[in-house]
């Protein structure tokens, strides 16, 4: 079983999220980048998760994604949020160990957990399928070394995923080899896959079909999601898949009904198309749900 990890931006996104996982009596984890905290503000986003567990009975995290250096981490432990992630992927092994550890050793503090990552997501120019980019990649002992020196909870790995919706010029290729070593070392790790929006084909269609011009869009496809959890990925990161679908919803009005400029006459479309796209993700794809 998998965890999806849903990033949030604003209200209608955190509603169709938790309103998703509600349904399917699912825990979920919203996540916030620091872009995305410097959107909503974090009060804001604090506030809105305290509406969210007012609202339902559901375990419902709030996560700090991407955390760029200690004070980003450190202002979101202090606000209450449950976990945070550090990422020194950009640093090189010993800085990256060195600020990971600076931000574990303040989070235990105060009850917070961390995510760190090691290895470095690719991107569509990055050719990763060719053996000499490994480098790119997770290193296995690398790996463990880096967990025991950290101290850190969890760990996001690169395995070939990239963020945004244009993953693979080709075949959709993982690295499973290095999840399995990855996961031979760390047994009791939990392990984190970034970059793992599926890039749903319907939902660029309908962008696309509506005036968006997203072509040769691709993703992960949900069976290697699948395969990712079984070889021990427990938590899944999704931004992507819930742009697409609130982009599509919006598009949609929009072009059907030039005349409408009601907020709420889009909002609405969007708020559900994400709420659907959430619940697929959490019923038919990580298989977290507990639905009677
Ligand atoms: O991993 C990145 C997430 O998709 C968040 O993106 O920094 O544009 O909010 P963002
Ligand atoms: P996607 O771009 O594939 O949705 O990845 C999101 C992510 O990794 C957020 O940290
Ligand atoms: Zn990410």
């Amino acid at each position: 079983m998998q965890f999806g990890a849903f990033n949030v931006n604003n209200m209608e996104i955190i509603q169709a999220i938790v309103d998703a996982a509600n349904e399917e009596n699912s825990p979920v984890i919203l996540q916030a980048s620091s872009s995305a905290i410097k959107y909503a503000g974090i009060k804001y986003l604090k506030k809105m998760l305290e509406a969210a567990l007012e609202e339902y009975d559901i375990p419902v995290a709030l996560h700090l994604d991407h955390g760029p250096d200690f004070e980003t981490c450190k202002m979101c432990i202090d606000n209450g949020f449950s976990s945070v992630m550090i990422d020194g992927s950009k640093y090189d092994f010993e800085e990256n160990i060195s600020l990971t550890k600076k931000v574990v050793e303040y989070a235990h503090t105060k009850g917070v957990v961390v995510e760190a990552e090691l290895g470095k997501l690719a991107g569509i120019e990055d050719d990763v399928n060719v053996a000499s980019d490994d480098a790119m990649y997770t290193d296995p002992d690398q790996a463990k070394e880096f967990v025991e020196r950290t101290g850190c909870d969890s760990l996001a790995i690169a395995i070939g995923t990239s963020h945004g919706a244009y993953k693979f010029k080709g075949e959709a290729k993982l690295r499973f080899d290095i999840l399995q070593k990855v996961k031979e070392k760390l047994p009791n790790t939990p392990i984190v896959l970034h970059g793992a929006s599926t890039v749903i084909p319907e939902l660029v269609e309908t962008c696309n079909k509506y005036g968006g011009n997203i072509p040769g869009a691709k993703g992960v496809p949900d069976e290697m999601l699948h395969e990712a959890s079984l070889k021990g990925v427990s938590k899944i990161n999704v931004d992507t898949d819930l742009r697409l679908a609130m982009t599509a919803a919006i598009r949609k009005v929009f072009a059907e009904e030039p005349e409408a400029f009601d907020p709420r006459k889009y909002m609405t479309p969007a708020r559900d198309l994400i709420k659907q796209t959430v619940q697929h993700k959490i019923r038919d794809v990580f298989g977290s749900s507990n639905k009677a």
